[in-house]
């Protein structure tokens, strides 16, 4: 399977034709690598309703008919906005879609549904797509049971947030690297805007260094294939 990055937290993951996109914040996103009305999904999963996640999601989910993941309050606001291919789950609960599950996780981190009405908590996403098992944080702090998704199976690739300041910054992402147990991790959530840069060369060389899994550095709009 194939994993591409789109810019700040944004991916989209491929297997056998199919395309989930995770997060497509790419309208107002400085480093988007695609637009909008270009991208392709089959299904859409959100870690959580702040603007640089939920993103395009309404749009895209319209053109394509994508199934769309989300937290229950916010999936309750999208399926408001029209959408009606919405899945629900709370923290723990499973999406499975026959070609890609989503499993959602704890995420030390705030948020509010798109209007801001309900308090929407934040979550991590664990998606098994063409085999393989891929972890993306969400937007979080550091904490340890962060290693505990790795308990229930094998942790192919995890995206970690890297950037500081809204998320753990590079020197706690050494430490979440260490509890997820991922052969490789993939930064994001960085250089996005001034707040949020960080040195992603050293991030790179701390985890390596310590030997807790390999880094693969994306561009925006570079792919990587997990075999
Ligand atoms: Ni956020
Ligand atoms: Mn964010």
């Amino acid at each position: 399977m194939e994993i591409k990055f789109l810019g700040h937290a944004a991916f989209a993951l491929s297997h056998d034709g199919k395309t989930v996109l995770v997060d497509p914040f790419l309208t107002g996103n400085p480093k988007a690598a695609a637009g909008a009305d270009e991208v392709e999904a089959d299904a859409i999963f959100l870690t959580h309703g702040h603007g640089d996640h939920l993103g395009d999601t309404v749009d895209i989910a319209q053109r394509t008919g994508a199934d769309v993941v989300a937290i229950v309050e916010l999936a309750a606001e999208l399926e408001g906005a029209g959408l009606d291919k919405v899945h629900n789950p709370n923290i723990g609960g499973t999406v499975d879609l026959g070609w890609v599950s989503v499993r959602l996780t704890p995420a030390w981190h705030t948020g509010t549904s798109p209007s801001g009405g309900t308090t929407a908590t934040p979550a991590g996403l664990v998606i098994e797509i063409g085999g393989k098992r891929i972890y993306h944080l969400g937007d979080t702090g550091l904490f340890s049971d962060l290693a505990l998704p790795s308990r229930r199976g094998h942790i192919d690739v995890a995206l970690i947030p890297i950037g500081g300041h809204f998320t753990m910054d590079r020197f706690d992402a050494v430490t979440a690297a260490e509890f997820v147990k991922a052969d490789q991790v993939i930064p994001c959530h960085y250089d996005t805007f001034p707040p949020i840069q960080t040195d992603v060369q050293a991030f790179k060389s701390d985890v390596q260094n310590a030997g807790y899994a390999e880094v693969v550095v994306l561009e925006p709009g570079e792919s990587h294939t997990v075999r």
